[in-house]
């Protein structure tokens, strides 16, 4: 397996061994919402936004331990905006992480319910850390809700660009709001715990930004160019949802170049920072190369 392989494989362990603990069993009563919790959460994501924690966390010196919580509560967050997404009031999605999205295999009160009481064991996760000081945990809480809101914001907007022909900027707001905001306080919550400086915390945020906004176009691409098997969830919904995206918007040879544009610019931006920043570099070129 690859050095960014390895990465991935080991970070999925620990984060997947943290959330455990984190998250009430699925005995715990009321008993359905946990089960449902634990449906969606344990359904196996590529645990992104946890990696991003650690990577960024770790080249900037950070000790592993104390960036457990909070890569838990990125992926707590995002699993919470997945299940509420493919909702029937949203996307109406019956697929996601290649299993039954909890609204069908629960029902829909215990979906919105599930992505609830995660957003709210996401916060609880970075107060009860006893790794961190007070002042680190008020600006990682501070810095997540405020992302959180964005990617609520984004949701918002992308119900609204539905069947619209929208301006080029409004779609970027929309993947910087909907799935950027996340990607980049995850990069920013890593160098944060590990008190990295306000310019060095400024190249982390315009790697991040970069970062996240080619993670959404490269979404929009894979959802008409792979297969619903490969993706665990349904291929070919943005087009019949007529969504504001990318490819919709250039096609799908314009969107590859633009993606690799964003790519060369999310690289650029490691070049201010004089830290172990390989990784960062890997995870870039997995995101522009991601077959799902
Ligand atoms: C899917 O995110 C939703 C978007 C923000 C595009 P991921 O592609 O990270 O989904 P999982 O976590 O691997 O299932
Ligand atoms: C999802 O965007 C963004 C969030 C969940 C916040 P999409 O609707 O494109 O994500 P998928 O394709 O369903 O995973
Ligand atoms: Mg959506
Ligand atoms: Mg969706
Ligand atoms: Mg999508």
């Amino acid at each position: 397996m690859s050095d960014l392989g390895n990465f991935f494989s080991h970070c999925t362990k620990i984060v997947d061994a943290e959330l455990g603990k984190l998250i009430p069993s699925a005995k715990t009563e009321p008993a359905r919402l946990y089960e449902a919790v634990r449906w969606s959460v344990f359904a196996g994501g590529k645990r992104f936004r946890p990696v991003l924690v650690l990577a960024v966390g770790k080249a900037f010196g950070a000790d592993e331990r104390k960036l457990l919580s909070t890569a838990s509560a990125v992926e707590m967050i995002h699993t919470y905006s997945l299940i509420h997404d493919d909702l029937p009031a949203m996307d109406n999605d019956d697929l996601r992480r290649g299993r039954a999205t909890c609204h069908v295999k629960f029902d829909e009160a215990t979906a919105i319910l599930a992505g609830d009481v995660l957003q709210t064991l996401a916060f609880q996760a970075i107060v009860n850390d006893a790794l961190l000081s007070d002042k680190t945990k008020v600006r990682l809480i501070a810095e997540l809700a405020d992302s959180a809101a964005r990617m609520v914001d984004g949701q918002q907007l992308d119900l609204d660009g539905e069947g619209k022909k929208i301006a080029l900027a409004d779609l970027e707001k929309i993947h910087q709001n909907k799935t950027g905001a996340m990607i980049c306080v995850s990069a920013r919550s890593g160098a944060i715990i590990a008190e990295a400086g306000e310019n060095e915390l400024n190249a982390v945020t315009n790697y991040a930004s970069k970062l996240g906004l080619l993670f959404q176009i490269t979404d929009d691409l894979l959802d008409v160019t792979q297969t619903t098997e490969v993706l665990g969830k349904t291929a070919g919904k943005d087009l019949r949802a007529e969504k504001a995206t990318y490819p919709a918007f250039y096609g799908i040879e314009e969107t590859r170049n633009l993606a690799e544009k964003v790519y060369r610019e999310a690289v650029a931006a490691l070049n201010n920072l004089e830290k172990p920043t390989a990784i960062l570099r890997e995870i870039a070129d997995f995101i522009l190369n991601r077959k799902a």
